[in-house]
């Protein structure tokens, strides 16, 4: 994409029955790192998150906590979603909550077109419903329990818990009418949804037939009201999907809307349906663009299962920020992670990259060339000499690595673009071993050659320092302040990370980039 452009990201909103877990977080820093690379390009970005905070499956956990589900959700936002966003260091330009008014003001003003267009119709429901997945369920969704709690009943395979029978009058999305619609829509933007696995999935759903679908409620009212029918309220996930619209002033701010619809939107495959099916056919109907891409990314996995609330399975973010810190969760994840498919986390495997890629091969390469310059040029970068083959090598790897990490961006392929930038730190660390400025050092007739040594590697790093500032700020921003580098790293053109500027000068470094761990013991960190 070209600089200037829109660049709208969004995270799904998270439901508020409980604590965040690593599953969460990982889809906020994929979404943070792609913000802020389009941010450092000059791209005209956005990043939206929020929360999810009507239906039952909040009414009931607020009852069951013997408070109301508005005070639940206050509690939990105040105390762990937004506090999620400071542990993981996420740089959201907006966080939307659907108590919020402006969102339900412009869900109204969004089903009464929908209903005057005559897309909505009442009619009678009859079938089964997960309060876990806030989703009418289909006989397919469901499995018999031969023993346990529940022996004989009827469970969703999910969440392994029985499902609801519901017979009740309800509203209903004609969304039967955008069965070839939504084919078109894949045949002819074939990166609307991603990866291919997903694509294809949804695509064989939809070939399936669509139903039309159930968007009200009238048994309970912890929800937005139908405008034209108080007695019912809007099916949750019918109304949460519109925040991604509401947020940017759908129905209230149309010059900001239009800079910045369509987003890329990133969720979790278990909820690809929903952003790749229904979102979609809404849109359609309120004859809005769709998104421009809607990726469902793989699930962290824990004993070979999704990692989940529901199964006591999560594993709190700052379990590992506290030892590792903020910068390695999330190089982690974004690095050991093809992102797109699925992904175990393991303490030993987390461990062991953190040594070798980010205390030995990155941070310890920071640290030994600023001590080099510091020792053998009294801190002041040199002014290279006559390059030569080794050093031209180095900037073309430079360069390779910008484009071929902004190409791999663009692509949503995270873990490519930082093998990708990776390629300059291996070979930083190849060029240091071979050229041997420790050696040059003590040669007074090789001055020229170790300035120029110096010179390339000081270089070098600061193009990492600008292209690995998404991924881990913090520890990019130390090292551009300690070779010098102009204003903040986050001003730097990450397109165009080989021209950084800064001035001669390097400030050692207080404490390494990535200090060695002693002990990772996870029970001590929890
Ligand atoms: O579904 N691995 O909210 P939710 C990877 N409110 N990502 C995971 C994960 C895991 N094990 N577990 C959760 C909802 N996630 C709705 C969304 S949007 C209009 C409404 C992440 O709290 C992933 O992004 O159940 C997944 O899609 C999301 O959390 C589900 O969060
Ligand atoms: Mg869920």
């Amino acid at each position: 994409m070209a600089a200037g452009d829109s660049f709208y990201v969004a995270t799904p909103i998270f439901y508020v029955n409980d604590v965040p877990h690593i599953g969460h977080a990982y889809t906020e820093v994929a979404a943070d790192v792609l913000a802020r690379w389009h941010r450092q390009a000059g791209d005209d970005t956005w990043l939206l998150t929020g929360t999810d905070e009507h239906g039952q499956k909040i009414l009931r956990t607020a009852v069951a906590n013997d408070t109301t589900p508005k005070a639940w959700a206050d509690k939990l936002v105040a105390d762990s979603w937004q506090p999620l966003l400071k542990t993981i260091n996420i740089s959201n330009d907006d966080f939307i909550r659907t108590t919020d008014e402006r969102h339900e003001t412009a869900v109204v003003f969004f089903m009464q077109k929908l209903y005057d267009a005559g897309f909505i119709y009442s009619g009678e429901y009859e079938g089964y419903y997960c309060v876990g997945c806030e989703e009418y369920k289909q006989l397919d969704d469901l499995m018999e329990t031969p023993d346990g709690d529940f022996a004989g009943q009827l469970v969703c395979k999910i969440h392994g818990r029985p499902v609801e029978v519901l017979k009740e009058k309800n509203y209903f999305f004609r969304m039967s009418d955008f069965q070839q619609k939504l084919l078109d829509l894949y045949e002819s933007q074939p990166d609307f949804i991603q990866p291919e696995s997903v694509r294809n999935e949804i695509i064989q759903f939809v070939k399936q037939g669509l139903d039309d679908l159930s968007i009200s409620r009238s048994s309970f009212d912890w929800g937005i009201q139908i405008p034209w029918d108080n007695s019912h309220v809007i099916y949750v996930w019918f109304e949460a999907l519109l925040n991604y619209i509401t947020a940017i002033g759908y129905g209230s701010d149309s010059e900001n809307f239009e800079r910045r619809w369509p987003a890329v939107q990133l969720v979790g495959k278990d909820i690809a349906r929903f952003h790749a099916v229904i979102w979609p056919a809404m849109l359609m109907a309120a004859e809005l663009p769709v998104p421009r891409r809607v990726f469902g990314h793989g699930w962290l996995l824990v004993g070979g299962e999704k990692m989940s609330k529901s199964k006591l399975t999560g594993i709190a973010p700052s379990e590992i920020t506290d030892t590792f810190g903020v910068d390695a969760f999330r190089y982690y994840f974004m690095r050991a992670i093809s992102f797109g498919q699925d992904g175990s986390f393991s303490w030993e495997d987390l461990s062991a990259r953190y040594q070798s890629e980010l205390a030995n091969g990155f941070g310890n390469l920071a640290s030994r060339v600023i001590a080099m310059v510091t020792r053998y040029r009294g801190g002041v970068i040199p002014t290279p000499g006559e390059f030569t083959e080794a050093d031209e090598a180095i900037f073309a790897t430079a360069i390779r690595a910008t484009a071929d990490a902004d190409a791999a961006i663009e692509r949503l392929a995270i873990h490519e673009s930082l093998a990708a930038i990776w390629t300059l730190v291996e070979q930083l660390n190849g060029y240091i071993t071979l050229q041997e400025p420790w050696a040059l050092s003590k040669d007074e007739a090789k001055a020229e050659r170790l300035d120029t040594v110096l010179y390339t590697v000081i270089r070098g790093l600061g193009t990492l320092a600008v292209l690995l500032s998404p991924v881990i700020p913090d520890a990019a921003g130390k090292l551009w302040t300690a070779i010098g580098g102009h204003g903040d790293v986050t001003g730097q053109n990450v397109r165009a990370a080989f021209d950084w500027t800064g001035e001669p000068a390097v400030t050692p470094l207080v404490s390494s980039l990535f200090p060695r761990i002693e002990q990772v013991d996870p029970g001590a960190a929890a």
